[in-house]
């Protein structure tokens, strides 16, 4: 009686934790990277992630947006991408003349590269945060968030000049502010719910030996693979207790967008019957994969086969013998 409450929460925490780490993505985040190689020449890359996959390309000489995942527009309209577009577009030209046109005045020497980004996170509780972050040469020079642009601390006058350039314009604050408070967050929305099922890729897993680490020890491999999103929690078990010495490798990418992880675990060889290896994936739900090393169903069927025929053969022979004597 003693013992059940313990039994019970070794049975419950470990389903009930790391529920925050293995989340899916929660962020959409639209980049324009501009290489201001000298007064005339100007190469502008675009492009949208969700968290680290990407959805969108952007195609500089039409100014239009490459759509890579059948899901890209989320809930979108394409009347309403069409406008998007238009804003982009407009942006990539004009922003590009401008920096141009103030090349002297900010003092930045050619060649130097501007980043842009823009987007929208989703938080617990669902509240979620948009911002406009700007740098220069991989520093950062300015934030807009919360209807205000913030230089960053380090970038001294150039993030006061640039920032009087985001709000001077009215056109082009409000569109920003618009953007920031309504489109990203509503888009972002949409398109986690459009991509759900590709957004949540279920892992395989099998086991395997690795070399041998030394005499009388065994190497016990499992792999996990073809998963998405990246957060995985995977372990070696003797029922409900992780083996400490489970060695996680890194988590290393397929050749589509999914992910691979092998997870170790350095045995004497008469200790592996018995292990497992469990692993949680948001995409799982709650029905970790548990593998069992050894195969205690194979082990099963193997003495099944074996027991069963010589149970018939000395029923025969018994009956053989009976009618012959
Ligand atoms: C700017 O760079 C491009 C590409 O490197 C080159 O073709 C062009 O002549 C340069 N223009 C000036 C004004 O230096
Ligand atoms: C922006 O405003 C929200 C709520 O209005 C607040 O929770 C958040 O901390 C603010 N962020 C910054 C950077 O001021
Ligand atoms: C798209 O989905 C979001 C979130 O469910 C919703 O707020 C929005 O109204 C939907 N439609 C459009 C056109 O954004």
């Amino acid at each position: 009686m003693l013992l059940l409450p313990l039994l019970l929460l070794g049975v419950i925490l470990p389903g009930g934790d790391n529920k925050d780490v293995l989340q899916g993505p929660t962020s959409l985040h639209l980049k324009r990277i501009s290489t201001f190689v000298n007064s005339t020449w100007t190469q502008n890359l675009g492009s949208g992630w969700l968290d680290d996959l990407q959805v969108h390309g952007w195609e500089s000489d039409s100014g239009t947006a490459i759509f890579l995942k059948p899901w890209s527009k989320g809930n979108f309209s394409d009347e309403e991408m069409t406008e998007l577009e238009d804003i982009f577009r407009a942006h990539f030209i004009l922003f590009t003349q401008y920096v141009q046109d103030l090349v002297n005045e900010l003092q930045l020497k050619y060649p130097f590269v501007i980043q842009i980004i823009l987007g929208c996170e989703l938080h617990s509780g669902k509240a979620i945060e948009s911002s406009l972050r700007g740098a220069l040469g991989g520093l950062d020079v300015l934030r807009v968030q919360n209807h205000s642009c913030v230089p960053a601390p380090d970038s001294g006058s150039r993030g006061q000049k640039f920032c009087a350039l985001v709000t001077q314009n009215e056109g082009t604050s409000d569109i920003l502010e618009r953007l920031l408070s309504d489109t990203c967050p509503r888009y972002l929305l949409g398109v986690l719910d459009a991509g759900k099922a590709e957004l949540q890729r279920q892992p395989e897993a099998w086991l395997s030996s690795g070399p041998t680490p030394g005499p009388g020890h065994l190497l016990l491999v499992c792999h996990v693979s073809g998963f998405y999103p990246k957060p995985v929690r995977v372990m070696w078990m003797r029922g409900e207790q992780e083996q400490p010495g489970t060695q996680q490798g890194d988590v290393m990418p397929n050749a589509d967008w999914t992910w691979y992880l092998r997870v170790t675990l350095n045995v004497a060889a008469g200790e592996a019957a018995g292990l497992s290896c469990r692993v949680k994936h948001i995409s799982l739900g709650d029905k970790d994969i548990i593998l069992y090393w050894g195969h205690p169903t194979s082990i099963g069927l193997i003495l099944v086969a074996i027991i069963v025929p010589s149970l018939i053969l000395l029923i025969c022979l018994a009956l053989w013998f009976w009618r012959r004597w």
